[in-house]
C-alpha cells in the first residue's frame, strides 16, 4: 500500500524585505497563494526497528538523499515524534524546476502528509487537518515548527490557499479566501539565487539608509493592511461567502461578473514584489515579461502581474480564461514557456489532496 499526495505550488501576491537580521534572515511581510498546479508525491511507509529512508524521482535534477527537503521532513518527524520506519518517497516532477513556485518546500509537506496517512498518525481526515484548531496545539504546532526547519516557505502549505507569512516567511497566517483566478506562469530560462538577490537587497537598503525601524515599521504597517484588505473584501453579513466558503462576487454589484474578489480586496492597485527592484535591473528581460503578462490598457490586461518570490518564475491573474489563453499566446510568440493554471482556494486545497 501507498498514498499519493498533490503537492501544489505557490506564488507570492506580494513580498516586503525588511533589514537584515543578526540571524541572517530578513524579515518579510508577504502573501501567499496555493495554484492547482502539483506535482505528486507517493509515500509508503511501515513501523520498524531502525529509520531507513529512500526516494526516487522521475527528474535526474532532483535530490534523491538528505538535501532533498522531503527527505528532511520525514526524518525530522520520525524524530519527533520518537519513531522509526522505513520510508520510501516516489517524487513525481510535473512542476517546472523553477525558483519561486515553492515546489520543493511544497514535496516536503506533501511527504509529511503521506507518512501520517501510512502510519496511521492522525484521526482526523486529511481535510479536517485543514481546520485551525488542529494548528494550534500537539501535532499541529509541532509539525508547523519542523516545516520552518525545513525551509522559510515550507509552513505555507500546510495552511493552503491564501497565507500571510511573517517574520521570515515561515509564520504563517491563514487569509479570508478570494475566489479562483487563472494564473499564467512564465518560465524564462534564468536562474536567480535567492540568498543573493537578498544579498542585492541589503546593498540596495544600505543606500536607501533603510533602518531596522524603518524596515519593521514598514512591515507591521503592510501586515494590517493584507488583513484588513482581505477582511474587507467580505461582504457586510457574508453576503458573496459561497457554499465553498470562499469569497465570491457580490449578487447585485453594480460591477457585475467583470469584478474580480481579488479586486474588491484593493490590493491589486497596491500590492508589491520587493524582489523586482533588484531581480528586474540584473535581469531586464524579466521586467519585459511581467509588461507582457500584464499588458496594462489592453481588454485583456492582467488584474495583477508580478514576479514570484525571488523568480525568475512570474505571474499574471485574470478572471476570463480567454485573456489568460491570451497572455499564453504573447509569451508563445516572444519564445517564453508558459503555464496555464487557477489559484486554489484553502478548502480545495486540503479536499483534493489525497489521490487515492
Ligand atoms: O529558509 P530558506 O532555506 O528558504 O532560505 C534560504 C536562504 O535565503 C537563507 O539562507 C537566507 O540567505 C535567505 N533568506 C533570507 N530571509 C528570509 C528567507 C530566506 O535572508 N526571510
Amino acid at each position: 500500500m501507498s498514498t499519493t499526495v498533490r503537492s501544489h505550488a505557490k506564488i507570492n501576491l506580494g513580498l516586503y524585505i525588511g533589514a537584515p537580521r543578526p540571524d541572517g534572515f530578513h524579515s518579510l511581510a508577504t502573501v501567499y497563494q496555493t495554484l492547482e498546479i502539483h506535482d505528486l508525491v507517493t509515500v509508503s511507509a511501515h513501523p520498524a526497528a531502525e529509520t531507513a529512508l529512500r526516494l526516487s524521482s522521475n527528474d535526474k535534477r532532483v535530490p534523491t538523499d538528505s538535501r532533498n527537503t522531503a527527505w528532511k521532513m520525514v526524518a525530522l518527524a520520525l524524530e519527533a515524534l520518537d519513531l522509526s520506519a522505513e520510508v520510501e518517497i516516489h517524487i513525481e516532477k510535473r512542476l517546472p524546476v523553477q525558483g519561486g513556485l515553492g515546489a520543493g518546500s511544497a514535496n516536503a509537506v506533501a511527504a509529511l502528509v503521506g507518512l501520517e496517512v501510512e502510519l496511521g498518525l492522525t484521526s482526523q481526515s486529511v481535510s479536517e487537518l485543514a481546520h485551525w484548531r488542529h494548528w494550534r496545539a500537539g501535532w499541529g504546532a509541532l509539525r508547523l515548527e519542523i516545516a520552518a526547519k525545513v525551509g522559510s516557505d515550507v509552513p505555507l502549505f500546510l495552511i493552503g490557499g491564501t497565507v500571510l507569512g511573517l517574520d521570515r516567511g515561515q509564520q504563517v497566517y491563514p487569509l479570508p479566501e478570494i475566489e479562483p483566478v487563472w494564473c499564467v506562469l512564465a518560465m524564462p530560462e534564468i536562474g536567480v539565487s535567492t540568498p543573493q538577490a537578498f544579498r542585492d537587497w541589503d546593498a540596495l537598503a544600505a543606500d536607501e539608509g533603510l533602518t531596522v525601524k524603518a524596515g519593521a515599521d514598514k512591515l507591521n504597517e503592510l501586515s494590517r493592511a493584507y488583513a484588513s484588505a482581505f477582511a474587507g473584501a467580505i461582504p457586510e453579513g457574508g453576503q458573496g461567502v459561497g457554499s465553498s466558503g470562499v469569497l465570491s462576487e457580490r449578487e447585485g454589484d453594480l460591477a457585475g461578473p467583470e469584478e474580480s474578489a481579488l479586486v474588491r480586496t484593493g490590493i491589486t492597485s497596491w500590492i508589491e514584489n520587493d524582489f523586482e527592484r533588484v531581480v528586474f535591473p540584473q535581469h531586464p528581460s524579466l521586467r519585459e515579461i511581467k509588461r507582457i503578462l500584464w499588458a496594462p490598457g489592453t481588454p485583456e490586461a492582467a488584474l495583477h502581474a508580478s514576479l514570484s518570490g525571488s523568480g525568475s518564475a512570474l505571474f499574471g491573474l485574470y478572471l476570463a480564461p480567454r485573456d489568460a489563453e491570451a497572455a499564453c499566446a504573447r509569451l508563445r510568440a516572444a519564445g517564453v514557456r508558459s503555464l496555464m493554471t487557477r489559484t486554489l482556494p484553502r478548502t480545495g486545497y486540503w479536499r483534493e489532496m489525497l489521490l487515492n
